[in-house]
Parts: C-alpha cells; sequence; structure tokens
C-alpha cells in the first residue's frame, strides 16, 4: 500500500500497516512460521496457483454467501480462527474481532489461550464464541475449562491436536522470544523492541491492559510473560493419542472438532473417534515445516472421508477467491488466522469489519462470474484443472 493509499484492500495491506505498528518481536510472532517456513509460503502458493473458471450468461442476480454449519447460520463460510496472545495485537482485540464477526454474521472460535477471557468476551458482545481447546497435562484443569466453557454457552469446541510437541520458529528464536536467549535476547524482546514503539506500548501495553492471560490466568501461580509461558511449556501434553479424544468425546456434550488434522488416514480415525467435523490444518504453518499445504491435503480429506462430516480448512486463505475455491476443494467453510489479527492490529474493529466485507464483495463476485448463485452448490467443477 503507496502512502497514498488510504483505504486497504488485501491481506497485504493490512500487513504492512500492522508491521509498522507492532513491535518487530510480535509482528514475526505472528507472521513467522516453522523453520524456513516452506510451508508457510505453499499454503499461500497453492491456494493462489489454483484457477477458477469463469462461466457466464447464468442467472446470478440472487447470490447467496451463506451457509448453515454445526446447525448455525453464517452469512458466508468463514470463521475467526483461534490465535494465542491475540489481545497483544489490539485493546482487548478479541473482543473487537467478535463484535467485527458478529456484526458480518460470522463466528470466531476463541484460543484457550486468548488474553480476552471466554467470560469477557462473552459479556461483552452478548454471545458466547466457539472455544479452541488444547490438551492440557493436567486433565484437570481441561475439565475444568469444558465445564466454565459449558456454563457460559459454548457449545462448539474446536480441539486442536497438532500442538503435541512445539515447532521451532526461527524469527523467535532471532527475535530472543524464544530458545537460549541470554540477557541480550531479554532485552531486546523485553525492552528494547517496545520502547521504540510508543504508540503499541500506550495504546495495548497500557490501555489494553494485556497483562493476564484471559482463560489461563487462574491456573498460573503469578501472571507474567515468564511464568506464562513456563506454564505453557510444562502443560503440552506429548502423549495424547486417540484414548484421549475418546475421553474427551465422552466429556463434551456439544459439538466437537478436531483442528489439526492434514492426512487422510487420520481424517478417518478423527470421524471414528466420533467428532463431528475435522479442520484441514497444519497450524498455519507453524509446527512441522515442509509439510504439505492445506489447499494440497484437502482434497485427499475430502476423498478418504466422502463427506461423512463437515470438514474446514485453514492456511493461507487470503481473499473471497480462496473461499470459493477452498469449497471447491470439498470444504464446508475456511478459517482465517493472521488476516485477522493483521486487520484487528492495523485498524481496530473496523479493520476487521472491513476486511470481512471485502471477503464477502469478493466472494460474492467470484460465485457470479464462476456461475453458482449459491455458496453451498459449489463444487469440483468451480476449478479449471487444465
Ligand atoms: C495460531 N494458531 C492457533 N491455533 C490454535 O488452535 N490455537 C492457538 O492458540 C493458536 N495460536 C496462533 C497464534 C498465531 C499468532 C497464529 C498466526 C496462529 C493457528 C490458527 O488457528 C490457524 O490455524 C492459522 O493461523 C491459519 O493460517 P493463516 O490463516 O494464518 O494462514
Amino acid at each position: 500500500m503507496g502512502a497514498l493509499n488510504l483505504v486497504p484492500a488485501s491481506f497485504a495491506d493490512y500487513r504492512r500497516l500492522a508491521e509498522r505498528r507492532l513491535p518487530r518481536t510480535l509482528f514475526d510472532y505472528a507472521d513467522g512460521g516453522a523453520v524456513e517456513e516452506v510451508t508457510l509460503r505453499e499454503n499461500v502458493a497453492d491456494f493462489e496457483a489454483l484457477r477458477l473458471r469463469q462461466r457466464v450468461l447464468r442467472d446470478v442476480s440472487q447470490i447467496d454467501t451463506g451457509i448453515e454449519l454445526f446447525g448455525e447460520k453464517l452469512a458466508m463460510p468463514l470463521i475467526l480462527a483461534p490465535v494465542g496472545l491475540g489481545g497483544m495485537y489490539a485493546p482487548r482485540a478479541e473482543v473487537q474481532a467478535k463484535r467485527a464477526a458478529d456484526a458480518a454474521g460470522i463466528r470466531q472460535c476463541l484460543s484457550t489461550l486468548s488474553i480476552c477471557s471466554l467470560e469477557e468476551v462473552s459479556r461483552e458482545t452478548g454471545t458466547p464464541p466457539w472455544f479452541q481447546l488444547y490438551m492440557l497435562k493436567d486433565r484437570g484443569v481441561v475439565k475444568a475449562m469444558l465445564e466454565h466453557a459449558w456454563e457460559l454457552g459454548v457449545r462448539k469446541l474446536f480441539f486442536t491436536v497438532d500442538l503435541n510437541v512445539l515447532g521451532a520458529r526461527y524469527r523467535d528464536v532471532r527475535n530472543g522470544m524464544s530458545g537460549d536467549t541470554g540477557l541480550w535476547g531479554k532485552l531486546r524482546s523485553g525492552v528494547i523492541d517496545y520502547a521504540f514503539h510508543p504508540r503499541w506500548l500506550w495504546q495495548v501495553g497500557v490501555r489494553g491492559r494485556p497483562h493476564d492471560f484471559g482463560n489461563v490466568t487462574r491456573f498460573i501461580p503469578r501472571t507474567s510473560m515468564q511464568n506464562y509461558r513456563t506454564w505453557v511449556g510444562q502443560q503440552v501434553d506429548s502423549s495424547v493419542t486417540w484414548k484421549d479424544i475418546e475421553w474427551l468425546r465422552g466429556e463434551w456434550k456439544g459439538t466437537l472438532v478436531l483442528k489439526g488434522i492434514l492426512d487422510p488416514e487420520d481424517a478417518k480415525q478423527g470421524i471414528a473417534s466420533g467428532a463431528d467435523g475435522l479442520v484441514v490444518s497444519n497450524h498455519g504453518a507453524r509446527q512441522l515445516d515442509g509439510v504439505s499445504s492445506t489447499a494440497a491435503m484437502l482434497p485427499r480429506v475430502a476423498d478418504a472421508t466422502s463427506g461423512a462430516k463437515p470438514l474446514l480448512v485453514d492456511g493461507g486463505v487470503r481473499n473471497g477467491q480462496d473461499l470459493v475455491k477452498a469449497l471447491a476443494l470439498g470444504a464446508s467453510a475456511a478459517l482465517i488466522g493472521r488476516p485477522w489479527v493483521f486487520a484487528v492490529a492495523a485498524q481496530g474493529e473496523a479493520g476487521v469489519t472491513r476486511m470481512l466485507r471485502q471477503y464477502r464483495d469478493d466472494m460474492h463476485n467470484a460465485l457470479g462470474l464462476t456461475g453458482y448463485v449459491r455458496a453451498v452448490e459449489v463444487d469440483g467443477g468451480a476449478l479449471d484443472r487444465g
């Protein structure tokens, strides 16, 4: 976006605005992926590389981008993905994003590790979001969170299964945010970077009160970033298996969606374990670099599960055209992570609202020009396979 362009339109525009506003460590934490970021690039490139078919002279005067998902109506097949520490990117960012999602008629899935708690988001916006949970070593904490979410009215649980070990993100290492940082690393990531961003420091760091960690605060002895990191590190459970999913299925009476399935064999097992839906995801390429993109894996997973349950997808979905492509590959809906984080960092709720309007307009346009009236009718025929 050039100096004279006032209104962001594309993902790249919001990303650039966010980069200007945010401390480098925070920008990189969201923007970066695992190791050499090969999969990160491919998540985006593989959606971009798909070609749509232009079909004309069909009556497309009554386009409907809406879908029904898990018994709820959505104005378009899009969900705001769970993003840990979201509230570091704008003041009470998860509340702002939820307001924008509500206004756009779509849903937000709140991270276990959000800055704003489920309680706050529900109270401030009038309805509970969908909720994402990790399997933590302390099953007592997991049970407490499930009960708490249920009491608040949450009925859709996204259970993330691709964080059984922590991915290595080189940008975080370079910025002194993870790994063996030493004193300089601590200063660099904890003090100097922030001091150079006084606007962020005042608006988010002070007025935005990102000092506690929403849903997990009550389980951490004394809330500080250091204690939070230690706690998260201790709670990552590498021993999780399908047996734990069966346990969870017994505990959770609502809709259970497994997030982080990439392989067709795992997808089949996921359905067999009683999940109500799957998210084909590689965690936004933040975990294992070198795995295939989600655009590449989605059709294979769709084939393996033959439409048994709703399939969702995330990773690299950057506009409304990508939504049509995702549907054409067999998804019922897509999630976006970085797009909403950069939009909220750039312009708060108004930014997310504007961005969502653009997704909807672009999808409307893509449906009209591929000759589809209703989003739910999109099939493989929307793609030009040469
Ligand atoms: C994530 N993601 C994520 N997933 C999850 O289940 N729980 C979480 O707490 C987080 N935290 C998180 C933080 C940040 C900074 C990012 C960028 C991502 C993954 C997220 O839900 C989603 O799968 C990806 O972001 C999708 O890829 P795109 O849309 O960012 O390309």
